[in-house]
């Protein structure tokens, strides 16, 4: 699928903006507090239903009711169908896809794999567990229909079993301990098989980022060796004393390792970040083997990765074919970038499209 046209109203500072968009690259250029950031969280609302920058609701223009973004998308084989979300302040949103309401975020999700490269990306080595499970759900959702409905019993169960942990209420808990169990256990399952199936496009897009990097990958469920009802079972002293569900999928991580370390412990930031960036060019590259290319959006472009590491990872985003919306505060980095590809670029300043150039 793709975006042919993108039309926001009362995001951040944008009273109302309309961009064509290229099938390839869409680079908005602009100072510093222009709007850019804010085009793709526009997008980001719209596919995702909520913002990669706290409350939803503060995306809303100072002093507006509501925000509107707008997406006319060429689907295949359906002609130009659009999508759109509204949000109104103190209120809720509504997305509708073909003029039909959609309900549950992941709905709206489906329909365009969408890779978000935030400056913060590479967090995803450095940093805790959280965003390591998210990329890891984000893809066993798109390969495996269950997983998202899974993943809201799960936690519901678990907030279940953990709150009667807290009260103390041990003689209730057995119904919850069998559901975190079963639910986990196809959590579990669904990842690892995820899991086997994306590490080959992601050594592969590692090895051309940083042919030098060696990293090895591995996936823990959230429990050791056997089932998890087992585990449970033999943990449930500590979980008392605890107060909490000490295993399970909510503990899961993607082990990083290079050269027998951590992963963090060991590489640079910009390394970390060429890691980060092959764990989601790997993540789509997956992805297009089953004919569903991604949307990228990526904030602040030319940040961290040198040149060469640069080139290597346009490089290999050209070869996916995939749509791409970039930012960039800095012109060089834009005409670099531009300069051998296809594409367009916008001028953003003030919230406002002041320029656009092929
Ligand atoms: N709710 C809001 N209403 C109006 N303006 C807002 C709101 N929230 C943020 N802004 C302003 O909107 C502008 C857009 O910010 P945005 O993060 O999109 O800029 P940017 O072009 O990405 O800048 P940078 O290059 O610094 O990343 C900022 O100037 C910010 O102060
Ligand atoms: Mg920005």
């Amino acid at each position: 699928m793709l975006i042919r046209r993108l039309d926001l109203a009362n995001v951040r500072n944008i009273e109302s903006l309309a961009l064509e968009l290229h099938a390839g690259i869409n680079l908005l250029i602009g100072p510093n507090g222009a709007g850019k950031t804010a085009v793709l969280e526009a997008l980001h609302l719209l596919f995702r239903g909520r913002s990669f920058r706290g409350r939803a609701e503060g995306a809303i223009r100072r002093d507006e009711r509501r925000l509107h973004v707008q997406a006319a998308c060429q689907a295949d084989d359906r002609g130009t169908l659009r999508l759109t979300h509204t949000r109104e302040r103190g209120g809720g949103a509504q997305t509708q896809w073909d003029g039909r309401t959609i309900r549950q975020s992941s709905t709206v999700a489906a329909l365009m794999p969408l890779q978000l490269l935030l400056p913060e990306l590479p967090d995803m080595v450095f940093g805790g567990p959280a965003s390591r499970r998210q990329w890891l759900d984000w893809g066993t959702f798109h390969v495996k229909q269950d997983h998202a409905a899974n993943l809201r019993d799960y936690t519901r169960a678990l907030r279940s079993r953990n709150a009667l942990l807290r009260m103390g209420e041990i003689d209730t808990l057995a119904g919850w301990t069998a559901q975190v169990a079963n639910l986990g256990e196809a959590i579990g399952a669904a990842r690892r098989d995820y899991f086997q199936q994306v590490v080959p496009s992601v050594k592969a897009c590692l090895a051309a980022l940083s042919p030098d990097l060696a990293v090895e990958f591995s996936c823990y469920r959230g429990w050791q060796g056997q089932g998890l009802a087992e585990t449970l079972a033999d943990q449930h002293l500590r979980d008392v004393k605890s107060g909490t569900t000490n295993s399970g999928p909510h503990r899961a991580d993607v082990v990083l390792r290079a050269e027998g370390e951590p992963a963090a412990a060991v590489l640079s930031r910009g390394q970390g970040k060429a890691l980060a960036s092959a764990l989601r060019l790997g993540q789509a590259q997956g992805l297009l083997k089953d004919g569903r290319p991604s949307l990228f959006l990526i904030d602040d472009m030319g940040a961290e990765l040198d040149r060469v590491h640069g080139e290597r990872f346009y490089a290999l985003l050209d070869g996916m074919g995939c749509q791409i919306v970039a930012t960039s505060a800095q012109e060089e980095v834009g005409e670099m970038l531009m300069a051998k590809r296809k594409g367009r670029m916008f001028h953003v300043k003030q919230g406002r499209l002041v320029d656009v150039g092929e």
